[in-house]
């Protein structure tokens, strides 16, 4: 006998899946050529990891270096593990984030970014080029060194330890990253100030706290559109639960897994430049989650502004001819590409 209440019956009954598909604003729409692939499932292979305590010990450098060179002439980045930054501290440093995040907008606003002067403060998208859409984030940019580039105006009060601890946490990421600089030049082997020479006193330092929120259509709005970036190297905390990078390597878009206490490291265009294009500065981009936002802090190392940067001695040989201009002030080149939608790697090329 048939059953009034069959599965089936009850199925039918629902309202088309249309009615409760969720709209987002137009200007929040995705429109890239990679638009397609925001919503899949992509393959989970795992980025290398790096430890950097074998790095550092007589016995297992020489190995360590080696997967050191290889990670950063295919994938471009990796996970560093035992960088010897406590858990702990990477906990506050995530938390002041998160506690400013939390503020209401009036308060955040206080600290917000004017595009006249420049990218420095709290934005709730990022601009730009005028025709493209926005991305579904919320940022927090602030230069965190030299100590006479700060703009404290633009540094957070509240929670009240957020200056102090990003201070602690800058001083640390300035010693990481010469250690990794010092590391890529003996992979390479080089003089193991080669990098650090070519960076200059007083190097830019710059964190960027970033907030994606939960959005109702992952398929249509972008976190971060497709970029690489124009730093020496980037330095990622991701968030410790929610997943959202995701890096082009041979045209395939691959997800970054979390791994808790991890740094995320990336090549920017700039070691890119200075190796002479043995290290690739990876193409990345972010993809949101309906249900949970996800938060992440980026140290962006940059060398000193008025330093020139080209290919550094030992790199340029018969069998690898040069492949990159000298250049100089580096940002204010890239900033003014990624309006345009074209590579500003490209522009350094010969
Ligand atoms: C970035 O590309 O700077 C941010 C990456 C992220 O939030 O995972
Ligand atoms: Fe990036």
């Amino acid at each position: 006998a048939k059953s009034s209440t069959s599965p089936a019956q009850e199925v039918e009954t629902l309202p088309p899946k249309k009615v409760q598909e969720k709209e987002i604003p137009q200007k929040m729409i995705y429109k890239g050529s990679d638009a397609g692939s925001l919503d899949t499932c992509l393959p989970l292979i795992d980025i290398p990891t790096i430890d950097f305590g074998l790095l550092t010990s007589p016995e297992s450098s020489a190995q360590e270096l080696e997967k050191l060179r290889s990670v950063l002439s295919s994938w471009g980045c990796f996970q560093a593990i035992n960088h010897g930054i406590e858990p702990a501290f990477l906990d506050k440093v995530k938390a002041v984030g998160r506690q400013f995040f939390a503020l209401p907008a009036e308060e955040k606003n206080k600290y917000a970014r004017d595009i006249a002067i420049g990218f420095e403060g709290y934005a709730n998208h990022i601009i730009n080029g005028e025709e493209q859409a926005f991305d579904w984030i919320d940022r927090l940019y602030l230069i965190t060194g030299p100590e006479d580039r700060k703009q404290l105006k633009f540094w957070p009060e509240n929670p009240e330890s957020f200056r102090k601890i990003l201070e602690e946490y800058n001083a640390k990421m300035v010693k990481l990253n010469e250690f990794l600089l010092k590391a890529i030049a003996l992979a390479l082997n080089l003089e193991e100030n080669c990098f650090l020479d070519m960076y200059g006193e007083e190097a830019t330092m710059i964190a960027v706290y970033n907030l994606y929120p939960p959005c109702p259509r992952p398929d249509l709005a972008i976190g971060l559109k497709p970029h690489a970036d124009g730093t020496a190297f980037t330095y990622l905390l991701q968030d410790k639960e929610v997943e959202g990078l995701q890096v082009l390597k041979d045209n395939q878009w691959y997800r970054v897994p979390v791994i808790p206490e991890a740094f995320v490291i990336n090549v920017g265009d700039q070691i890119e430049i200075m190796s002479n294009g043995i290290f690739k500065s990876p193409i990345h981009r972010v993809v949101t989650d309906s249900e949970r936002g996800r938060m992440s802090l980026a140290v962006f190392c940059l060398p000193n502004p008025n330093q020139e940067v080209g290919p550094v001695n030992g790199v340029v040989n018969e069998a690898r001819p040069r492949l990159y201009k000298t250049v100089k002030d580096y940002t204010s080149i890239f900033y003014s590409y990624f309006e345009k939608g074209t590579r500003p790697i490209e522009s350094a090329k010969i």
